[in-house]
């Protein structure tokens, strides 16, 4: 026998497991061996009670490691590191009798790393492919009474070069442990083969058993209790399934021994003329990559949360999963089946590593890895072949290219014909059935749907579609618009998935203030890490979530509305696949409309429209449209005169700077004008579109543009005016702007006219143009008639609606767990109310500072923008003493450069002259503010 050690060398697939077959639903007696185990250190560690499943690392057994794409080991196929964390685990249990009375098999859903198991000293075979079921025949070694299971498990093997997935790598029995009855003469497995023609609506089923007896099929529904296994039964009329009417068909298998259920959906995915079709239909992919995680349990997610994250998805119009990159837990396919979410089920492969080694070595084409790899694709398709919901094989990602991938697309094509092979690596497309790629830049898409991009004959044949693009980390992604348009104007382009779904943060308590400390690379003392590179989903760890998936929910809309100019008529374009929105409630007369008809109908409406269409069946609404009239700027009649000792109305100004100092018994502190954001993470990014040049914080950086420097030029009075000329710009250049603050007033507020004209040769674009101030107490909350309420930059925001909103503090600010610019709503009147209240002026019970304009870009948080730029983690910023607020002429877009393509053009700042427009008063409340509880923000008032 190999010693565990040598083995781990091997990359040969695991040995002594049973064929793989898919994950059935059988009333053979079954027994769960999750909960607690014992597990040890190797080789003197004491032993100590753990939970499986689980992860080591989150449980005190040594700490992750977040790596993305290089290897935390010597590349040095295929051996591992002889640093390799090992453990023993064991568990005593009684052997259920139920179970005992039959042949017996032990089933491990995910194993990270590599193990061997051992049961009652019997060793029953080695576990590879920590993402993928492994089954063990276990007849004869399973006991009466208490039965002894071990488990020794390495984290590094050969296979951890096979599993370069961009996550944390954390080993652990991290998915669930069952002992199953496998009765004679009972179904060892089962393939359903549901198909549905659209031309008469009848559909094709076809059931094969592998089974020793004989076997009955029956669906009730369609009134059959007797069909044959293995062959092809045909039905007059089938309800189809789609993800928009998820109609399964329950089927039962049932031998004297052992009953199986499943559940069928007619469809039938393929692809007529360069278009993705589903059921006769052009198919349009809204989705997301989804990893599994928990910020307590990693990849240990439970299925209640797992379905409340499928509802979130649906409630925000996605309607795709990309299970990347690995096969999820079984169960989970039950709920897109039930749910109805079309899926790509991806091997649990990745070589990434290999790439920065020049590929050197990569598995993928050598023949010594054919058998493990080939062992990962049979284990995953088999496993999963049962799904209406999964209509694409993913050989993997990020592997490169190579026999092993030419083989398997083989092995899968032949093992199942009825659905596309999906590898985004296939540099030429040449063994897969759609054309992949990730983070093209909405340029070459439109080339691709154009079909102007230079191709060979055979791609030029495939369906094209984005396996991952707006990389959704920090603030964005900007630019989803674009692409979404792309999507519907060229049939060839089948959607995409947006990277990705959820954050993977790791949560480790929370601070004395009571934060959640948010981990991510490099904080448990990781030498080679990717930083935060992980935080960088739509929704937060804990699936709260981000902003971002407002805009993604208006972005992917089912029903494109177009209200026109004079609010006479609205359009309606039906992007739905096959409901013709007859499921809708509207507000207005809304027909039915075809799936891919447009239709205009007559508006009856006043000045500010709302237009919004919901779900009746899951009551969510799915589109919406708004017409927002031009507003005119407010009006403060300047009928204050400045005077000798620059005061005017309300406000007082310093004789030295220029600046306003206080307004009415507000003090306003540090007012400047500025051009620099604190980068976000696609700030620090370098686009695709221009990989050669650096990134855009880096540009600033260089620029000095977060560090202007002002000179005042002159402070005159004009009439009712008070004009003050300045100039700022940042040391060692020369270029910089000269800056106009025309300020009037009626007495109570304070109009400012503000003028920003560069002067010089400024070498980068600008983040921002506009104002900073501070105010010398902490916000109690904001509320604004404006956007919202979730926040908007040029090229993000398409969630935002108009209307009064409400936000505490936090909510406003928007905070993210690597800290960065955020949080900009255009406002045309916001109160920014301070707490705690004045003592001496109860009637300015939480009074602040009133800013009136339109559409006013404007950012409200408790720290300065240095602070928020030199702090790596949200909960590492201070307690909120006071207020920082800038008011914006204009500011750059956000992009995804973070990984994709940066800001497109119209959304960049390029030095030119700026115009902010903007009165600030202080605001006079009737009711004190409550100033003790963040409120969350509001939906608009009626
Ligand atoms: C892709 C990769 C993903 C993830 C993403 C960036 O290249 O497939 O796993 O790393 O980039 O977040």
């Amino acid at each position: 026998m190999t010693s565990f050690r040598t083995e781990l060398a091997s990359p040969q697939p695991g040995r002594g497991g049973l064929p793989a077959r898919a994950h059935l639903r059988s009333d053979a007696p079954r027994q769960p061996l999750d909960g607690a185990w014992q597990v040890r250190r190797r080789p003197d560690g004491g032993w100590s009670e753990i939970r499986v499943p689980g992860h080591l690392p989150l449980q005190g057994h040594g700490t992750p490691i977040y790596a993305n794409v290089q290897f935390p080991f010597p590349v040095d196929p295929p051996f591992p590191p002889d640093d390799n964390p090992e453990f023993d685990h064991r568990l005593e249990f009684e052997a259920d009798p139920a179970v005992l009375a039959h042949p017996s098999a032990l089933r491990f859903e995910g194993v990270d790393g590599a193990a061997t198991v051992r049961l009652n000293d019997v060793e029953l075979g080695t576990l590879r492919g920590s993402r993928l079921t492994t089954e063990f025949d276990t007849t004869g070694v399973l006991r009466d009474g208490v039965n002894v299971l071990q488990v020794r498990l390495a984290q590094w093997s050969a296979h951890s070069y096979l599993e370069d997935q961009d996550m944390w790598w954390m080993p652990g029995i991290f998915r669930s442990v069952t002992l199953l009855a496998r009765p004679a003469g009972g179904i060892r497995d089962v393939f359903v083969h549901a198909s549905y023609d659209h031309r008469d609506g009848s559909g094709t089923l076809r059931v094969d058993v592998d089974s020793d007896a004989a076997v009955t099929v029956s669906v009730p529904a369609l009134g059959r209790e007797d069909l044959s296994a293995g062959e092809s039964h045909h039905f007059r009329s089938v309800d189809p399934w789609t993800a928009e009417t998820p109609s399964l068909y329950a089927v039962r298998v049932h031998t004297q021994q052992e009953t199986v259920t499943l559940r069928a959906g007619f469809r039938t995915v393929h692809v007529d003329d360069a278009t993705l079709m589903l059921n006769g239909r052009p198919l349009l992919l809204r989705g997301v990559n989804r990893h599994e995680h928990d910020p307590l349990h990693g990849r240990t997610v439970d299925l209640a949360t797992a379905r409340a994250e499928l509802e979130l998805m649906k409630r925000h119009n996605i309607n795709a999963v990309r299970t990347s990159h690995y096969p999820p837990q079984a169960d989970f396919l039950d709920l897109t089946d039930e749910l109805g979410l079309y899926v790509m089920v991806e091997n649990d492969l990745e070589t990434h590593g290999f790439e920065l080694n020049d590929w050197r070595g990569n598995p993928s084409d050598d023949p010594l890895w054919h058998d493990a790899i080939l062992d990962r694709m049979r284990r995953t398709v088999e496993r999963d072949k049962n799904h209406p919901s999964v209509l694409f094989w993913s050989l993997g990602n990020e592997a490169g290219t190579g026999a092993n991938l030419d083989a398997i697309a083989q092995w899968t094509k032949r093992r199942d014909p009825s659905r596309p092979v999906h590898y985004e690596g296939d540099r030429r497309s040449r063994h897969v059935d759609v054309y992949s790629r990730m983070y093209a830049t909405t340029a070459e898409v439109e080339r691709i749907g154009a079909g102007t991009e230079p191709e060979d004959e055979h791609r030029r044949e495939l369906p094209f579609l984005l396996c991952e693009y707006a990389h959704a980390m920090g603030n964005g992604p900007g630019g989803l618009s674009e692409y979404q348009e792309l999507f519907h104007r060229y049939p060839r382009l089948a959607g995409g998935f947006i990277w990705e779904w959820v954050e993977h943060a790791l949560h480790a308590g929370t601070t004395a203030e009571g934060r959640t400390v948010q981990l991510y690379g490099g904080d448990f003392g990781e030498r080679v890490h990717d930083g935060s590179f992980v935080i960088d989903g739509l929704v937060h760890a804990d699936r709260t979530p981000g902003p971002g998936l407002a805009d993604v929910a208006r972005v992917f809309a089912p029903v494109g509305l177009t209200i026109d100019a004079e609010r006479s008529t609205v359009t309606i374009v039906n992007r739905y696949h096959s409901l013709d929105l007859t499921h809708l409630d509207a507000d207005f007369p809304l027909p039915p409309v075809a799936p891919g008809d447009t239709v205009t109908v007559p508006l009856e409406v006043s000045s500010l429209v709302t237009l919004s269409l919901r779900d009746r069946r899951q009551g969510h609404e799915v589109a919406w449209a708004q017409h927002v009239p031009p507003r005119p700027a407010p009006a403060v009649e300047a009928t204050a005169v400045p005077s000798g000792d620059l005061r005017l109305g309300p406000a007082v100004f310093d004789a030295r700077t220029g600046m306003p100092v206080r307004l009415g018994d507000l003090g306003l502190h540090d007012v400047a004008v500025s051009l620099w954001r604190a980068p976000t993470e696609n700030d620090r990014g370098q686009g695709w579109e221009e990989r050669d040049l650096p990134s855009m914080a880096d540009r600033w950086a260089a620029a000095r543009l977060g560090d202007l420097r002002t000179r005042l030029i002159g402070i005159t009075a004009d009439g009712p005016a008070l004009v003050v000329r300045t100039r700022s710009g940042p040391p060692v250049i020369d270029a910089g702007v000269d800056v106009t603050w025309r300020w009037t007033s009626d007495g109570d507020a304070l109009a400012l006219d503000l003028t920003i004209e560069p002067y010089g040769r400024w070498p980068c674009e600008w983040a921002r143009a506009g104002i900073d101030l501070r105010l010398d107490r902490p916000t109690a909350r904001v509320t604004w008639t404006g956007w919202g309420p979730g926040p908007q930059y040029p090229d993000t925001g398409q969630g935002a609606r108009y209307g009064t909103f409400t936000a505490g503090r936090d909510t406003y600010a928007v905070r993210t767990v690597r800290p960065q610019e955020h949080g900009a709503r255009r406002v045309d009147d916001a109160t920014i109310d301070l707490a705690p209240a004045p003592e001496n002026r109860p009637e300015r019970a939480g009074a602040g500072l009133r800013v009136r304009g339109v559409d006013v870009p404007l950012t409200v948080r408790p720290w300065s923008r240095e602070t928020v730029a030199a702090t790596a983690h949200d909960h590492e910023l201070p307690a909120a003493a006071s207020t920082w607020i800038s008011l914006d002429a204009a500011a750059s877009g956000v992009g995804t450069a973070s990984c994709g393509q940066g800001v497109l053009p119209p959304y960049r700042l390029a030095p030119s002259t700026r115009r902010l427009r903007v009165v600030l008063q202080q605001p006079i409340r009737e009711e004190p503010v409550a100033t003790s509880s963040y409120q969350s923000v509001s939906e608009p008032s009626p």
